[in-house]
């Protein structure tokens, strides 16, 4: 059944998948790997199109792929389907031109966080909505950290109380995000690090077990689990 999206609700899910070597079927990218049998940015799409205050989702597809995309989401909710660009960096630019400067708040979002609960969507909105110019979901870091040097030598142990393991949905207000989209100037800097590097303040709030980057086999065995829960 098609999700309708909130005609007014206040927020853009912008979610990047034009990496190189995206094709359709099998043994292509992350995006469309299969999980019980549909790609990831399907399940990934369903969950954005769950969440209340979503009014628009904008994907950024291979120039080749956007029909294809756009078919493929056209049964899951009204997506907007954008040609992305040569970096990540550059298709969230491109699908953030495709946000209307009434909506005011802009996520960007990973497919490959394909289980990500609406409500951790709604709650880095609420978050946002709430006055903060940049919103991210963190869990703690469980793992003992060492920073090691040449010949796996460890140099120390990191102090873990102060890392976060960082998750998508990225909440901003939609200027914020277009000004640090603007004044970009490294391309692997991610969305929060670029408006971090504009001198914005980004702060945490909880993320989701569910919302895993299911990249690695071992993902995938763990996301099949979660997704026959009740
Ligand atoms: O290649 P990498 O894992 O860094 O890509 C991260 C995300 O950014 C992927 O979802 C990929 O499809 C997307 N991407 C994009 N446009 C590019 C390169 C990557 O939308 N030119």
């Amino acid at each position: 059944m098609t999700a309708q999206l909130n005609a007014r609700g206040d927020v853009a899910v912008l979610v990047p998948a034009a990496g190189a070597g995206v094709r359709m079927g099998p043994g292509g990218p992350k995006a469309l790997r299969l999980l019980a049998d549909e790609p990831l940015l399907v399940h990934a799409i369903r969950r954005v199109a769950a969440a209340t205050s979503v009014r628009m989702i904008v994907v950024a597809a291979p120039a080749a792929e956007v029909e294809a995309v756009r078919a493929m989401l056209a049964p899951i909710a009204d997506v907007t389907v954008v040609a992305g660009g040569a970096e990540r960096q550059e298709s969230v630019s491109l699908a953030l031109s495709a946000v209307p400067g009434e909506i005011g708040i802009v996520l960007v979002h990973d497919a490959a966080r394909a289980l990500t609960p609406p409500q951790l969507i709604e709650s880095v909105a609420a978050a946002v909505r709430g006055g903060l110019p940049a919103v991210i979901p963190v869990l703690p870091v469980v793992d003992t950290i060492k920073e090691v040097g040449p010949g796996e030598i460890v140099h120390g142990t990191v102090d873990r109380s102060v890392l976060r393991s960082v998750q998508t949905p990225q909440g901003f207000r939609h200027a914020v995000l277009a000004a640090a989209h603007a004044a970009a100037t490294d391309p692997l800097t991610d969305d929060a690090g670029l408006v971090e590097k504009a001198g914005v303040p980004v702060t945490c709030v909880p993320g989701s077990e569910f919302a895993l980057k299911i990249t690695r086999p071992l993902d995938l065995i763990l996301a099949e689990a979660l997704i026959r829960l009740p």
